[in-house]
């Protein structure tokens, strides 16, 4: 890719932003904590494959992310998300990239897909659902080895979802939650400090006082106050560490599809503080203007403060698989 970028899109689509974020994603997560998740696994085999929930679930990357680790060998995977969209194009992609691992295929139904090759065996359900009908519907019915939420909780009201998602894994089962988001969106070069800070913070408010269907469902800092809600519901947190987002131009410009990926932030923010009384329209339209001319430019350095944590919710002595 050449240093001229690319020009500012006409219209965004949240699929194609979810996979330029994948080699943003790459580069950010936390090594230690996703070593630690593969030392926390149990063994899977054929006969005893890891049950595997991914809540938010998007496109489906981190089933390509995991398997790439070498993390999915024998599992049974559930990817749910509520965007039937991202569903269809999870089902779309899931399938193409297996076949090029030199897996092979079969699509039992649209939402059934069965990979293999010798010592491997992945069984992927997706299903367009909202999680909290996923769990009213699975509690008490089936539980998972390992829950996956990435970049998911700083989305919910993690004190009231983080209970009801637990209770879907089995004594000892284990909850990775990375690109969690914890309370800092850095632009530079800076445009006007004041100004910048004033967009920043409130950015963080919109999603402080963010309400769905009525109810509270974000929280700007839910990094930092994870480690609280996992001990009030008993998890032990095994590893954590931060997985901040660095997006900037190299010698060839943004790595793959990340001047997209920026210009879709920029877009988020414009989109989320229009109207905002305390900011002047005229002055923020001009400086969403200047973000997107610096994207082009290569200019534009993108910083988020993220963290990842790794936790286990307890076993009565003599239960834990290995
Ligand atoms: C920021 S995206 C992250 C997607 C994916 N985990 C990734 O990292 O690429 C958050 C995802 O959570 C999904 N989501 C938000 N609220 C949800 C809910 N109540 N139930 C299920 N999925 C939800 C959204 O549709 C979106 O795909």
């Amino acid at each position: 890719m050449g240093a001229c970028i690319m020009s500012i899109p006409r219209t965004y689509s949240f699929a194609r932003y979810l996979s330029a974020k994948k080699s943003v994603d790459d580069r950010a997560l936390n090594q230690h904590v996703w070593q630690s998740l593969r030392a926390a696994l149990p063994r899977a085999t054929a006969e005893q494959p890891l049950h595997i929930l991914e809540v938010g679930a998007g496109l489906g990357t981190t089933v390509e992310r995991l398997y790439a680790g070498g993390m999915l060998t024998n599992a049974i995977y559930t990817a749910i998300d509520l965007e039937p969209t991202l569903i269809a194009e999870a089902r779309r992609r899931l399938p193409q990239w297996a076949a090029a691992q030199g897996l092979q295929v079969q699509q039992e139904c649209q939402a059934q897909l069965h990979m293999q090759r010798p010592g491997q065996d992945i069984r992927i359900a997706t299903e367009a659902i909202d999680l909290f009908h996923f769990i009213a519907r699975e509690q008490g019915q089936r539980t998972w080895d390992l829950l996956i939420a990435q970049a998911l909780l700083d989305l919910v009201d993690v004190p009231t979802t983080l209970p009801a998602l637990l209770s879907l894994l089995r004594p000892g089962g284990l909850l990775y939650c990375p690109i969690t988001f914890d309370g800092s969106t850095v632009f530079e070069p800076e445009i006007d400090p004041e100004f910048d800070a004033a967009i920043e913070a409130c950015y963080h408010q919109t999603m402080d006082h963010r309400l769905v269907a009525g109810k509270p469902s974000g929280d700007s800092r839910t990094g930092r106050h994870l480690f609280t809600h996992l001990q009030a519901a008993g998890v032990e947190v095994l590893a954590a560490g931060s997985s901040d987002w660095v997006v900037f131009a190299g010698p060839n410009g943004y790595a793959a599809d990340e001047a997209y990926f920026l210009h879709f932030i920029i877009h988020t923010v414009h989109t989320a503080l229009t109207g905002h009384p305390d900011l002047d329209a005229g002055r923020f339209t001009a400086w969403i203007a200047q973000r997107h001319a610096q994207v082009e430019q290569g200019t534009l350095v993108y910083i988020a403060h993220q963290l990842d944590v790794l936790g286990r919710v307890p076993a009565p002595i003599g239960e834990t698989r290995e």
